[in-house]
């Protein structure tokens, strides 16, 4: 990991604030760890893998400040920083839907863990289709001789929404082109289509292991 920083373009009073990268590392490391012993324990009481893939990663500072700005604020404005819930961030992809609640209660669970903020977006998708887990979430790292709680965004969903938020995702640097439009309503309907598999998979997960 390496100890890069990051620091703000402007200066307050009369000292200059440091934001450091490497804190965020810890948190992101930190809740893949998390995540990794949830699956483990999870796993061995269900009996098969709840958890097929983890990732984590730190926003890079051009992509905290595009944000800034997108949200109001300056590019050197440090009030931003408070409302950019995701510069840490991790995912974690299950195989079925009921799977994503049961992460989401295990991290709950955890006392070194405040949930600040939970986005539903499984039971109420966001207008693009978009469907996932979102748990805000602060955490303690230990850096420095210091703790400090920072803020992660831990998104959870299932392989078939990670499967259509890609593309989604893909779709998103088309933005403005006519033809991504129409793209983006016939992909809306897919998010009706991987809802009705992922209720399915469900269902038929129980019937075989009814047999
Ligand atoms: P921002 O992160 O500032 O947009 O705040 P927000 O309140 O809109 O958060 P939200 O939970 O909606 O989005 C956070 C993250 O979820 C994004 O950075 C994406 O990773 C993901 N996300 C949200 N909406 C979409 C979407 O429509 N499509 C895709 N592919 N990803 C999305
Ligand atoms: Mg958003």
């Amino acid at each position: 990991m390496n100890n890069v920083i990051w620091k703000t373009p402007g200066q307050t009073g009369t000292g200059t604030t440091y934001y450091f990268k490497a804190k965020y590392e810890c948190a992101v490391r930190i809740l893949l760890a998390k995540l990794e012993v949830i699956n483990a324990e999870l796993s061995i009481g269900l009996g098969r893998r709840v958890i097929s893939s983890t990732s984590g990663r730190v926003k890079t500072w051009e992509s905290i400040q595009a944000k800034a700005v997108k949200k109001g604020y300056g590019k050197a404005d440090e009030k931003a920083l408070e409302h950019i819930c995701d510069i840490a961030g991790v995912r974690a992809v299950c195989a079925f839907m009921d799977d994503v609640y049961l992460v989401a209660n295990a991290l709950k669970a955890h006392h070194d863990l405040r949930v600040i903020k939970v986005k539903d977006y499984l039971k109420y998708p966001k207008s693009s289709g978009y469907r996932s887990l979102h748990l805000i979430v602060e955490l303690p790292v230990y850096y420095q001789g210091g703790a400090e709680w920072m803020r992660a965004e831990i998104q959870l969903r299932t392989s078939a929404m990670d499967f259509w938020a890609n593309l989604d995702h893909q779709l998103r640097y088309k933005r403005g082109k006519q033809e991504a439009v129409l793209i983006g309503e016939e992909l809306k309907e897919y998010s009706a289509v991987v809802a009705g598999l992922d209720e399915k998979m469900m269902e038929l997960r129980d019937r075989i292991a009814a047999i």
